[in-house]
């Protein structure tokens, strides 16, 4: 048995906070009786759980690694009718959606899961998850450029938090550089304004590594399912990231 709240939000119907409001706004039912208490327990394998009359879906809980391909959109459906991500997950019966999201030009690691309190806790900003990407740039920027992209960049939306930015790989006629940028925010089309700020604009960009997750083997359009442990790992090292990050 688990509480209501926990229930509601690791169906994905809001986060916790917002469930409880909606339990004790009267929005909730437990097998047909409205529940306002906040300490009520249910069997999410047996009870039937509505809010505002309509049932949630208790569904097994999924979390996938796709390596995406660039040119597919973050999403479960596009209006254009452009390829989406889920379009990729042949055998996957449940609903799963993006764990934040890539760009359409952006590939690499992205989890997708159906576990709503998942989802939220390894993209709220007060948790500081590493995503390492490889950004390849035209020409050779100089080690102090690198150095910038590691101490903080002002952009529109505020400085840049201390990122790790290292050479990767270079052309042997030096006409483009791989760079390795792991970074601790994730801000809207961070990586590439960054690049931008400092004059060299991303040509390719792949996000390699997230959390303790690593993209290792996983072939591009192709996806896998997380195992227990890895889940965990991945939700340990958000609350550690949370608690580090408040005691310095
Ligand atoms: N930063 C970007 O610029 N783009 C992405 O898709 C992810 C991070």
């Amino acid at each position: 048995m688990e509480r209501l709240q926990k229930v509601l939000a690791q169906a994905g119907v809001a986060s916790r906070r917002k469930c409880e409001e909606y339990i004790t706004a009267g929005r909730v039912e437990v097998n047909d009786v409205v529940v306002t208490n906040l300490g009520v327990k249910v069997d999410p394998q047996q009870d039937e759980i509505k809010v505002d009359g309509r049932a949630i879906n208790l569904q097994k809980k999924i979390y996938l690694l796709f390596n995406k391909p660039k040119g597919v959109i973050t999403s479960v459906k596009d209006p254009k009718g452009r390829k989406v991500v889920t379009d990729y997950l042949t055998n996957i019966k449940e609903r799963v959606y993006p764990v934040g999201r890539l760009d359409y030009d952006t590939e690499g690691l992205l989890l997708l899961t159906n576990d709503g309190e998942f989802a939220n806790l390894l993209t709220h900003p007060k948790y500081h998850l590493p995503r390492t990407y490889l950004a390849t740039v035209k020409g050779v920027p100089h080690g102090t450029v690198l150095e910038k992209l590691q101490n903080g960049i002002e952009l529109e939306d505020g400085l840049t938090a201390p990122a790790e930015v290292e050479y990767y790989d270079m052309d042997p006629d030096k006409k483009q550089t791989v760079i390795s940028i792991t970074i601790y925010e994730g801000r809207n089309r961070q990586v590439r304004r960054m690049f931008e700020a400092v004059h060299f604009p991303v040509l390719k960009l792949k996000r390699v590594q997230f959390g303790s997750i690593s993209l290792s083997g996983l072939p591009r359009g192709k996806y896998r399912v997380l195992d227990k442990q890895e889940v965990d790992a991945l939700i340990a090292a958000a609350l550690r990231s949370h608690n580090v990050q408040n005691s310095k």
